[in-house]
């Protein structure tokens, strides 16, 4: 007979909201109809080990094997844990392969934005969407005008953020010496939420007597306004027309939802028109302006760690396995060689040489990366280093130096750097491999292609080949190049 465990590769995982609780020696699950379902005694231990198994996805083969070294004893028929996997993916409390309500990655984490908030109602939930925006890998400076500041606290803003949030043009820090030029400057991208009908009128009419509107007409990155208001307010031909010379000048409109009227008593209060989109509809339209707005990549360190901060997994460039290619090269290597890995993300390429029983470091500019990376590393093979190879605190000689995925981010000044530390780090006769994504990877970066390597490395290196490749991540292989450069002797 089939042993079944042995083909089921189903991923299962729990759900990212679950309706679960504990309440004495039972486990209480409600599905989405809110019926609750008890679970006791052993059924519901075995409940909450598989809950919290799953917080990461397991086939239902490695949730077998879990259960067993938990219990000590083999499992035998799987009918129980069956069932009980029936009830919970039927609750809503598992979910099979990837989460639905995970949200897309961006392409380009690490953005920059500046959060306004003006004086309108919604302005309370601000906190929610502050948060959000900041699991979304961005980096977030809170502007507010003093309308504003009824409504919603500084002091829980500054908890979200660890910045000080900016509610008058004159500093107040150094490093802002004037603030609303400043903060322009800084921005990838701008939100106001929830935008009032004063904050509206002044940016259309040029009045930058607010914090919010100075920000928002000084900067070139792109803006976006959730008007929020009364239907009476929204509906008027001052309004109307503010909103009109808004989209005439290039910002992001963004249509009302249904929300409530303050101005009607509680117990009055009916769906009105004119309120500004929850946070989760605007950061999913915040989202698609990113999308269409990207920035060539993430700015310094801070920037990248934000990147690694969360759902590592999921970003565009990491892939469980190492490279076919890359690890041919390496297997190549002779015994006891030393392997230099640069951007090493979550390390899966440098645990892979190591595993070859070669000497690696692998570095990377995220300290969270490298710290992710060194978590994985169990038997504590590599040697994990935080430096910045375009301007590298490394020493060492190495026969083979490894990159999947930086120089192809970097510009001429920064790849220049890049090389220096290269010839520096790569012993004489040793291999520079490079892998580089076939297409710009960032709007406003040239492609690193032959004629681009020849150039920036020529002096130090010699262009071995050059061959088409892919850069596996977890959605997708776009194309690439393998440059394989040997270090003048
Ligand atoms: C309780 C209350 C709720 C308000 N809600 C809104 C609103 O939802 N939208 C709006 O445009 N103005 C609203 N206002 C009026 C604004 O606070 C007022 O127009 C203010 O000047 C906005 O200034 P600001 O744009 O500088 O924040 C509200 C005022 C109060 C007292």
């Amino acid at each position: 007979m089939t042993d079944l465990r042995t083909v089921s590769l189903e991923v299962l995982r729990r759900a990212g909201v679950v309706r679960v609780y504990d309440v004495g020696q039972r486990l209480i699950v409600l599905d989405a109809q809110g019926r609750g379902h008890a679970l006791e005694g052993d059924s519901a231990r075995l409940a909450r080990a598989v809950l919290a198994y799953l917080l990461v996805g397991h086939t239902r083969n490695e949730l077998y094997e879990h259960l067993e070294v938990l219990s000590g004893a083999p499992l035998g028929a799987t009918d129980v844990v069956d069932e009980l996997l029936a009830l919970l993916l039927g609750a809503g409390a598992l979910e099979r392969g990837a989460p639905a309500s995970r949200v897309v990655p961006l392409h380009t984490p690490g953005h920059r934005v500046v959060l306004g908030i003006t004086g309108a109602v919604a302005a309370m939930n601000a906190p929610v969407l502050v948060q959000a925006l900041l699991e979304r890998g961005l980096v977030v400076r809170v502007v507010a005008t003093r309308e504003a500041l009824r409504f919603v606290r500084v002091e829980g803003l500054e908890a979200l953020t660890h910045t000080a949030v900016v509610a008058d043009m004159w500093p107040v820090d150094s490093a802002l010496a004037v603030p609303h030029i400043g903060l322009a400057q800084w921005a990838d991208a701008m939100l106001i939420w929830p935008a009032s009908a004063t904050t509206i009128g002044r940016i259309a009419s040029g009045d930058f007597s607010s914090i919010v509107a100075a920000v928002a007409a000084s900067t070139s990155a792109p803006v976006m306004l959730a008007p929020s208001m009364n239907p009476a307010m929204s509906g008027s031909a001052a309004v109307q027309r503010n909103l009109e010379q808004l989209i005439d000048d290039g910002f992001h409109v963004v249509h009302a939802n249904t929300g409530i009227e303050v101005a009607d008593r509680p117990d009055q209060r009916t769906p009105t028109t004119g309120g500004a989109p929850s946070p989760a509809i605007i950061l999913q339209l915040f989202d698609a302006m990113l999308r269409d707005n990207p920035r060539p990549r993430p700015h310094d360190t801070e920037d990248w760690d934000n990147v690694y901060r969360r759902a590592p997994e999921t970003l565009a460039w990491h892939h469980a396995a190492a490279d076919d290619d890359l690890v041919a090269i390496a297997a190549a290597m002779a015994a006891g060689s030393r392997i230099l890995e640069v951007g090493t993300g979550l390390g899966v390429l440098a645990l892979a040489c190591a595993g070859l029983g070669y000497r690696v470091v692998a570095t990377d500019l995220s300290r969270r990366a490298v710290a992710l990376a060194r978590e994985r590393d169990s038997t504590s093979a590599v040697v994990w280093v935080e430096d910045d190879i375009t301007d590298s605190r490394l020493h060492g000689s190495f026969e083979l130096m490894l990159d999947r995925g930086c120089a192809h981010l970097l510009g001429d000044d920064a790849l220049d750097g890049f090389v220096r530390n290269a010839a520096r780090l790569v012993a004489p006769g040793g291999q520079l491999v490079i892998k580089a994504l076939a297409t710009a990877a960032a709007p406003g970066l040239a492609v690193l292609d032959g004629a681009r390597v020849r150039a920036r490395f020529g002096a130090a290196f010699a262009l071995a080949s050059e061959a088409p490749s892919t850069m596996p991540g977890p959605s997708a292989a776009p194309a690439a190049r393998l440059f394989v450069l040997k270090r003048h002797g």
